[in-house]
């Protein structure tokens, strides 16, 4: 049973220590492209160590209805709730994908709905892409202008600024020059996929430098992907088109984005062990690790060898996390972009630290799976912490106990894991409103938690 459903609202308590050793799930940003690579390329892939959260699911359901054969392999294929899964993906390749017969739900992933945009911008067919009422409101107009500089026809809610969006793509696209209004890796990599199938090449400025994920897949496939890194923070990427994209094997490595949450648990409760394994340390993604060792986090990184960051050479290493006493720091706008998906566990920490923590530049934040700024804030003021939000800044004063009490994750996974983990050391019991909504990345994480805290 793939999708039995989990409690709506779970009961955390205070954990009297936390031990144990971690096998993280894949990496969602890496599995979603994965599957996607796989669908581009001509023949046969294979994904060992895919995320096996709705997520990435949903991209997989995507791929196969515009024409890859998938199919899931190995001894957790059907068991609900394991970390990982591998796959074998045939596919007839970029040039050859088949107009789908129905519409392409994304579910709750923006990750799917933007690359896929990209993908079938270079298709010439029709398409509709849909998902579920947080994906209808984030905004897509910063992957539609873009693609229809380049030919593709959209259209959509508001101008195409809003999902649904119906998609007829070209064979042939024009390669443009994009400055990205936002960092964002979803839409460098909707345009860079886009590129694949556009004549000249196609270039992608971004103002600070996002996960690098699909440069590097595209690169070990043989995809000629440029970047350079300038010396004010930003870069620029060029994708020569057309291109062919090689099918390739690759092993996917654990989620620091679900790492997060085990480093800052070990962190701030007073009696942790905690080891976990494999875990993607891209210079791009790890500024979490290297923000809580700022705060004074007892974070031991075992690199683990060579070759086993999979074909497209993802840095992995274990990580050991003991019982820390933090403080409060600044975090840089600069510095957001590497863990823009771990700011609200990030909060977290702050909260229990001493002194003052500020993070500056996440206006972002606004715009993920809920309004997370404006969730993390009331969460955290709820369990009787010092938060206040200012426009793209939060701030917070650390050093309260915090108390159980409800907290609503606002169906968002990253809040709802975000507050388990506070439950692990507020005094009383907290309840975790939509904690389902977790296994969206993380199947198996209150599994998780009750295995480390026994
Ligand atoms: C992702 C990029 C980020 C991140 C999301 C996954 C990706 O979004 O928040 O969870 O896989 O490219 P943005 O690129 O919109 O910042």
């Amino acid at each position: 049973m793939l999708d039995a459903p989990i409690a709506d609202q779970v009961s955390v308590r205070a954990a009297r220590r936390l031990r144990g050793e971690l096998t993280l799930p894949g990496d969602k940003s890496i599995s979603h492209r994965a599957l996607l690579l796989a669908l581009l390329a001509d023949g046969e892939s294979r994904i060992t160590g895919a995320g096996d959260g709705r997520d990435v699911r949903a991209t997989a359901g995507v791929a196969s209805a515009l024409g890859a054969r998938i199919t899931r392999v190995g001894g957790d294929a059907h068991t609900r709730g394991a970390r990982t899964v591998d796959y074998q993906v045939v596919s007839p390749g970029r040039t050859h994908l088949v107009e789908p017969a129905s519409i392409l739900d994304c579910q709750n992933s923006g990750t799917t709905f933007r690359l896929v945009a990209g993908i079938l911008a270079g298709v010439p067919a029709f398409g509709i892409l849909d998902g579920d009422a947080s994906v209808r409101r984030r905004p897509m107009g910063r992957v539609a202008a873009p693609l229809r500089a380049m030919g593709a026809a959209i259209a959509g809610r508001a101008d195409a600024t809003l999902a649904p969006f119906a998609i007829t793509g070209s064979a042939s696209l024009r390669a443009i020059e994009h400055a990205s209004p936002v960092p964002s890796a979803q839409v460098k990599s909707c345009v860079l996929l886009a590129g694949l199938a556009a004549t000249g090449t196609t270039i992608v400025r971004e103002t600070l430098q996002t996960r690098d994920h699909t440069e590097r897949m595209l690169r070990a496939r043989g995809v000629q992907v440029g970047t350079e890194l300038l010396a004010d923070g930003s870069a620029i990427h060029t994708v020569a088109g057309p291109s062919t994209v090689r099918p390739l094997d690759e092993r996917v490595p654990g989620d620091v984005s679900g790492a997060a949450f085990w480093l800052v648990a070990a962190a701030i409760h007073p009696d942790a062990n905690l080891l976990i394994r494999n875990v993607g340390t891209n210079p791009t993604r790890r500024g979490i690790i290297d923000l809580l060792r700022r705060m004074g986090a007892d974070i031991e990184e075992r690199p683990v060898g060579t070759g086993a960051g999979g074909a497209s050479g993802e840095p992995i290493a274990d990580l050991a996390v003991r019982s820390s006493s933090l403080h409060g720091i600044d975090v840089d706008p600069a510095e957001v972009a590497g863990a823009i998906d771990e700011i609200p566990i990030l909060c977290v920490a702050a909260a229990v630290a001493s002194g003052r923590s500020r993070i500056r530049g996440v206006g972002e934040l606004r715009n993920k799976e809920s309004d997370r700024v404006a969730g993390i804030v009331a969460g955290l003021a709820a369990l009787g912490a010092r938060v206040r939000a200012d426009g793209d800044v939060i701030e917070i004063e650390g050093g309260r106990a915090l108390r159980g009490v409800a907290v609503a994750s606002h169906d968002d996974h990253r809040l709802a894991m975000a507050f388990a983990v506070a439950g692990l050391i507020a005094v009383g019991e907290t309840l975790v409103g939509q904690a389902g909504a977790a296994e969206v990345s993380y199947p198996g994480f209150f599994d998780d938690l009750e295995r480390v805290r026994a």
